[in-house]
């Protein structure tokens, strides 16, 4: 065999990576990461807001020499299968030109290390010109002419990253910068929401200014406003950490506009339940339960934080944009099993506030629950049948159970019922029916109930003499003075 190098045409596929599906939020949050990964405590972001023609990042990171930035201007800087630092939020070696290209055709770059400065720029004109993988290297003339370049020179060390020729970002700007206005402020949202550790804190750990604003931090656990943590647990996937934290923010009735918006929005609310995923503290994907659990009203209060490192990121197959990432099997089977014993107090508040009634002494399988949304029936999981049969569950199953009594409750035929209700077909329940084939199952049921008890004598015995107090056997009366003869 012979072979032959067949290296991409440089225009051709630079062009083509613009469409890896940055928005302008997402492009921004990833110069933010080269920053915090370079140790930048303060990160400024300037653009003329009457003149869409660049807009600037500035770090005060650690900066660097001429080689370092020849190597972060090369596509694929470092390998993705290199090991990194705990702190680095880095991984392909491509964030700093594609997120930067998904928005404008020319990226400078200058930057300040050890009373040094350097710049360089990718301009995808030039590079079609030439038709090859060529960048400018800046002459300290060139360096002067930079937008926003006196910020960067005011400092000693650091980085500005410029966009130019903002065909993108800017698209649809008539020339006043309106459009561009509008981008920015969804991009501060954004930024707001993924770098929230990192903003908050005293002082916190990182400035965003945007145009001299600090971009305030938008912690979606509302901690410190009344929300709920749950344990902190913990899973070990190829010896690294994985922390997870349940948060059960307050009732809706119990949280200001203000926090209301915070959270989401009121339709946020229920739409952002779900997992948090975080790596390096920087939020990656939110608002989803991996197709694991139901975007369920109940659980609409329950955000659980995961904290990942990236020494997992081979596992989560985490996207160049870092905005996708999908837990690995390993994983996905924690955390259905954890994950319903952690959601419990978001359920237990929704109850709490709810009215229940019941047909008096007898415990029914049905509970009503009333509330603010009206009336609903659910199957009531403290109900002796139902406990106890949870009880007797494996962990694996706790949670199959569970989700199959949620699509029971959910989906109760209430129309039909009702439906037939009114024209006396259903619900006319004769007197106990005390036939054999009753008899049987009624006795077999309550055999089962009690095997959940065979180690606890005394439990066993309260749950047999209650018999009579609950459905379905409160139903049989006659037949309840039998089986617990039999069963005593
Ligand atoms: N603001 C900055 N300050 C200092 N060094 C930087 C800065 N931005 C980029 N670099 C350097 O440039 C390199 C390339 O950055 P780039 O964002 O393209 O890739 P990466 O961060 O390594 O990986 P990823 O593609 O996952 O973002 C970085 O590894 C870093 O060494
Ligand atoms: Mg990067």
């Amino acid at each position: 065999m012979k072979y032959k190098s067949l290296p991409p045409f440089a225009p051709v596929l630079l062009e083509s990576m613009r469409a890896i599906g940055y928005d302008a939020a997402a492009a921004v949050a990833d110069l933010i990461d080269n920053s915090i990964t370079a140790k930048a405590t303060r990160v400024r972001i300037r653009f003329d807001p009457g003149l869409p023609r660049a807009m600037a990042l500035l770090d005060d990171g650690h900066g660097m020499d001429e080689e370092e930035l020849a190597r972060a201007m090369r596509h694929g800087s470092r390998n993705p299968n290199d090991v990194r630092p705990e702190d680095d939020l880095g991984r392909f070696g491509l964030g700093l030109k594609t997120a930067s290209m998904s928005q404008c055709r020319r990226l400078t770059v200058v930057t300040r290390k050890d009373g040094r400065t350097h710049g360089m720029m990718w301009d995808l004109d030039l590079v079609e010109r030439e038709g090859d993988w060529v960048a400018g290297v800046l002459d300290p003339g060139d360096i002067e002419l930079v937008p926003f370049v006196s910020y960067l020179l005011e400092q000693a060390h650091g980085t500005l990253v410029v966009w130019e020729k903002l065909d993108r970002l800017a698209a649809g700007d008539a020339g006043d910068g309106s459009i561009l206005s509008e981008r920015i402020r969804r991009v501060e949202e954004h930024l707001a929401l993924v770098f929230h550790r990192h903003l908050t804190g005293r002082p916190p750990r990182l400035v965003i200014e945007l145009n001299d604003y600090p971009v305030e931090p938008l912690d979606p656990f509302l901690e410190d406003e009344g929300a709920m943590a749950g344990p902190k647990e913990r899973i070990l996937v190829e010896g690294q950490r994985v922390f997870l934290r349940a948060f059960t923010l307050p009732h809706i009735s119990r949280l200001t506009r203000a926090q209301i918006e915070k959270a989401g929005g009121e339709a946020g609310l229920r739409r952002q339940q779900g997992f948090y995923v975080y790596r390096n503290q920087r939020l990656i994907v939110w608002g989803t339960w991996f197709r694991l659990f139901r975007q369920e009203e109940l659980t609409k209060l329950t955000r659980v934080r995961v904290d990942v490192p990236n020494a997992l990121d081979h596992l989560w197959s985490l996207d160049i944009k870092k905005s996708a990432a999908f837990p690995p099997a390993v994983i996905r089977d924690r955390l259905r099993s954890l994950v319903p014993t952690m959601v419990r107090p978001s359920r237990t508040i929704h109850e709490y506030r709810g009215r229940v009634t019941g047909t008096g002494r007898v415990q029914p399988v049905w509970t009503r629950i009333e509330d603010r949304d009206g009336v609903r029936y659910e199957v009531d999981l403290n109900h002796p049948v139902v406990a106890t049969l949870r009880l007797s569950a494996e962990d694996g199953h706790l949670s199959e159970i569970d989700n199959v009594l949620r699509a029971i409750s959910a989906s109760l035929p209430v129309e039909a019922i009702y439906n037939d209700r009114a024209n006396d077909r259903v619900g006319l329940r004769k007197e106990a029916d005390d036939g054999e084939a009753v008899a049987a199952h009624l006795e077999e049921l309550a055999r089962q109930m009690l095997s959940a008890f065979a180690d606890r004598p005394a439990e066993r015995e309260r749950l047999l003499a209650g018999l009579g107090n609950f459905e379905p056997f409160a139903l049989y009366p006659s037949l309840v003075e039998q089986i617990q003869k039999r069963l005593s």
